[in-house]
């Protein structure tokens, strides 16, 4: 990777990997690009940035040229509870961007990455440590949208040679932008109100056991993984990547140890909580462990720690 293109710049996981590369491989070689446009604060000024609507496959090729990028980091997504109340919108964008990353980077010859999901698993999944490979067949419009996508990455990948890499993310949890829309979102929510010091009502019940990932390990994963030496990879599209899991009840345990007077209360979203009920309680990383050294950093615990220290200080200066 030595000119890379970030599409989703100002998203939850665009907003740290790219200042993330820049840091790696040099600020002039990452390009920020997301269709909210100009770009805001230090995405835009610390590095080459410019305006991408993914689902118009002539903004991603007119900057592949001119940057003349060799690595697109395809990021466009709608997460799993906002594609459920549009659909259409969940499937164009999802796959609308993807299918025009894989043009491009099949004309251009870059690499390219689009993360996938636990979302790629569905009901009749082996819940428990599940495969890496196994029975999918989700019945979100989300879930669909990755096992589209990781058949399509492969398929570049055996027809055309296209470099297409992905993980299948556990749910992300950070500080620096809010993810909006998913399942997952719970996870993060909960440390702002805890560090607000108000009541979170929680709307997956307990006893509902998720994958999940401090956004410190899932930054590394991806360049890990698109480094990784390709005579090494015996899976492409997608590796099963795991850190921690947890139910709400745990999750609220752990953090009532920082700050003993928080409060959570259940009020059940039943959207969320069928989606979350047809994802893996844990996944089985085994095969990225082999074939390209994944090995996170954070469980809950670390992950608490610094997800409350870092809110305090962001909570007290707004
Ligand atoms: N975090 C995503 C969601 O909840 C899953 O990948 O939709």
């Amino acid at each position: 990777m030595k000119k890379i293109l970030v599409i989703g710049a100002c998203g939850q996981i665009g907003s740290e990997l790219t200042p993330y590369l820049r840091n790696i491989y040099g600020v002039n070689n990452v390009v920020a690009a997301d269709c909210i446009y100009p770009l805001k604060g230090e995405l835009r000024e610390a590095g080459p940035s410019c305006k991408i609507d993914a689902t118009q496959a002539e903004d991603i090729a007119i900057a592949v040229k001119k940057y003349e990028i060799d690595t697109i980091f395809n990021l466009a997504a709608i997460l799993s509870a906002k594609a459920e109340a549009t659909p259409m919108l969940g499937w164009n964008v999802g796959i609308g961007a993807l299918l025009n990353c894989l043009e491009v980077a099949r004309e251009y010859k870059t690499a390219l990455f689009t993360p996938s999901s636990i979302g790629a698993f569905g009901q009749d999944t082996p819940h428990d440590q599940t495969p890496q490979d196994t029975l999918q067949r989700p019945r979100t419009i989300y879930g669909i949208t990755k096992v589209t996508g990781e058949l399509l990455s492969d398929y570049y990948f055996h027809r055309y040679g296209v470099d297409t890499r992905s993980v299948r993310y556990p749910g992300i949890i950070s500080n620096v932008t809010l993810p909006g829309g998913g399942t997952t979102d719970y996870a993060v929510e909960i440390y702002y109100a805890a560090v607000k010091g108000e009541t979170f009502y929680c709307p997956l019940k307990a006893g509902t056991f998720l994958d999940m990932m401090y956004m410190p390990d899932a930054l590394h994963a991806i360049v890990q993984l698109m480094e990784a030496d390709p005579a090494k990879l015996k899976h492409r599209n997608a590796f099963n990547i795991a850190s921690m899991s947890f139910d709400p009840e745990m999750l609220y345990a752990e953090i009532r140890k920082h700050e003993p007077d928080f409060k959570m209360e259940y009020r059940l979203d039943s959207v969320r909580q069928a989606i979350a009920d047809s994802w893996p309680n844990s996944m089985d990383d085994h095969c990225a462990r082999e074939e390209w050294g994944w090995k996170p950093s954070y469980n809950l615990d670390k992950m608490t720690e610094d997800m409350l220290k870092v809110l305090r200080t962001k909570v007290t200066h707004v």
